[in-house]
């Protein structure tokens, strides 16, 4: 079978048209830690004052040495509104909200979920750069939203 010259070339750029958007979602994939949200559990939005999974917000250890944040999004701030966490430890999140769809977004790091109410945003990740960092909400959830921020400290190891 005989193959023009041009459509073989437009043939094999297609191909590498292919071969890198297969390639940066590979990338995103293994080596920046990207993921689709995955965590179906559900809560009552009414209730997450009183739920016991919320009931003790804030940072918690665990018996392996990874961390646990807890903490609950509101029109117009994070609950709690500074979080401590050890560099190099991994660290999950879970998150739900008290109202509306919200943002959690730790700039300058790959953790970003949305916070939908009824839902629990659960994701881990691990911060390996010591310091401190702004969390933003990144939803558009009403007139406060630009004021709707929060702190994380990552604190060098013992
Ligand atoms: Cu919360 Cu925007």
């Amino acid at each position: 079978m005989k193959v023009h010259l041009y459509e073989r070339i437009w043939m094999i750029a297609a191909a590498a048209v292919i071969a890198i958007f297969l390639g940066t979602i590979a990338v995103g994939t293994l080596a920046q830690g990207s993921q689709p949200p995955s965590h179906v559990e559900t809560i009552d939005p009414k209730a997450v004052w009183t739920d016991p999974r919320f009931a003790n917000r804030g940072v918690e250890e665990l018996p392996d040495g990874a961390v646990r944040v807890t903490g609950i999004a509101m029109m117009f701030a994070f609950q709690p509104g500074e979080i401590r966490v050890p560099a190099g430890k991994k660290v999950t999140f879970r998150l739900t909200s008290a109202d509306v769809v919200h943002g959690f977004q730790i700039v300058g790091t790959n953790a970003n979920a949305m916070v939908v109410p009824g839902y629990v945003t659960q994701f881990s990740t691990v911060f390996d750069r010591p310091g401190e960092y702004l969390i933003v909400c990144n939803e558009y959830c009403g007139l406060g939203h630009h004021m709707m921020m929060g702190r994380l400290v990552v604190e060098a190891g013992q």
